[in-house]
């Protein structure tokens, strides 16, 4: 049995809790702290936690817990970390890890110097669909991996601090790109740099300090590109869609938004229908088991499963920092309007890459360009000379 303290009593704090006490499960939220008295008591009520307090250190602290889960806004999650660390606990956070990669760096330095377990709460790259779809990948069922799409958009956050960058780190960037930034190194491989980000950031429609919509490009050292885009305008409720191109097939995910379950509600089924869903009446887009289908259970699985087995998960803080980096990059790439470095201090995946290549031979003078059965029933063949380079067709 984990003995949890729960850090942050609001949207994040809820989801963790109901997961972690999901289903019977021997792993407990054994302290709550929350600022205000009030919500601590309620939410310690609400899911049978034993202690709760408005003391982030007294949590922390607590003899009887052993792992601390933050789910606090990004501003205090460098502080929340350190407390956790300072007591000897073993820490999670929730994404982003920082609100730039100056910050996620600290926080990275602290725990490895204390040796203490860290985990990134990145619950977006263990969504059932998400584990199947990485174990065709590497299972060699798409090919190479080529380009990756992510995209997350809703009408934007239900809090306050999201919408002030100085709390926050940022807009829609940092609070949905670094989802989508993971699901593409996810699938390029994580043991490949990220080299280079283009990123267009607009703010299109909310009156704030920061992006309300952002698209960018991040191009990995093997040549793979990793597609993100990430809005807080965009209406119907949320979207959470992925696509993977590789050299032998694909791959399309829908997460959220229409999954597989539709009810049309004339009256309307009042109260919470599913996150960001924007109507409780006319055609509703539910989703099954929310916490499973965002993928928290098999996440706090292979956090637990990690620390039972002195392992790294698959995701830690180092993964935080190079998302932050990313990030960042984005940030000046939105300002400059050209390609930026991803900065990072320390590289800890491959130094020497393959480039992207899966040339096909047709025969000992020609690489196989395209093949396409034509309307007539005939088979074309697209070839490149290997020595001249010329480009010719041929019917077999
Ligand atoms: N899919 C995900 O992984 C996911 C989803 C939502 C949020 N998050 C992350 O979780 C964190 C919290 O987001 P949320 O949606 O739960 O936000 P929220 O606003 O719903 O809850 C934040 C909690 O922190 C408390 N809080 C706010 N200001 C505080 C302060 N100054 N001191 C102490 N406590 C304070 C609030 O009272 C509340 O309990 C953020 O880092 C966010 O990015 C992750």
């Amino acid at each position: 049995m984990k003995r949890i303290a729960m850090l942050g009593t609001g949207l994040i704090g809820t989801f963790y809790t109901e997961s972690l006490h999901g289903l019977r499960s021997r792993d407990r939220v054994v302290t709550v702290y929350s600022r205000s008295p009030e919500r601590a008591k309620a939410f310690a009520g609400q899911y049978n936690i034993p202690k709760h307090t408005v003391n982030l250190n007294e949590a922390v602290n607590d003899p009887d817990v052993d792992i601390v889960v933050v789910g606090l806004p990004n501003n205090l999650h460098r502080e929340a970390i350190f407390a956790a660390v300072d007591a000897g606990k073993a820490v999670l956070c929730t994404k982003p890890l920082a609100r730039n990669a100056k910050e996620a760096w600290e926080i990275l330095q602290k725990v490895e110097k204390a040796g203490v377990f860290h985990g990134y709460l990145e619950d977006l790259v263990y969504t059932p669909k998400h584990l199947k779809a990485h174990q065709s990948v590497a299972e060699g069922a798409i090919g190479k991996v080529l380009w990756v799409r992510s995209r997350e958009a809703h009408p934007g956050p239900h809090s306050d601090w999201f919408w002030d960058p100085s709390l926050s780190g940022g807009g829609a960037i940092v609070d949905l790109g670094c989802h989508c930034i993971e699901i593409g190194r996810s699938f390029i491989g994580k043991h490949i740099r990220p080299a280079e980000v283009v990123c267009w950031a607009d703010t299109q429609v909310k009156p704030v300090n920061a992006e309300d919509h952002a698209i960018g490009l991040v191009r990995y050292a093997n040549g793979a590109i990793g597609q993100f885009e990430v809005s807080w305008c965009f209406r119907g409720g949320m979207e959470l869609k992925d696509e993977v191109a590789g050299t032998d097939g694909s791959i399309r995910i829908d997460n959220f938004l229409r999954t597989g379950l539709e009810i049309f509600s004339a009256p309307g089924k009042s109260g919470y229908v599913a996150e960001k869903a924007e109507t409780e009446s006319g055609w509703l887009f539910p989703v099954g088991d929310e916490v499973h289908e965002l993928g928290y259970n098999a996440m706090f699985a292979n956090m637990f499963d990690a620390i039972e087995q002195g392992k790294k998960p698959i995701e830690d803080f180092y993964d935080g920092y190079v998302v932050n980096a990313i990030m960042d990059a984005c940030y000046q790439s939105a300002q400059s309007k050209k390609w930026e470095p991803v900065e990072l201090h320390e590289w800890r995946g491959d130094t020497e890459v393959e480039p992207l290549s899966a040339f096909e031979e047709y025969d000992r003078d020609h690489w196989l360009v395209k093949t396409e059965i034509m309307p007539g029933g005939q088979k074309k063949v697209i070839l490149k000379n290997k020595a001249t380079g010329s480009i010719t067709q041929r019917t077999v």
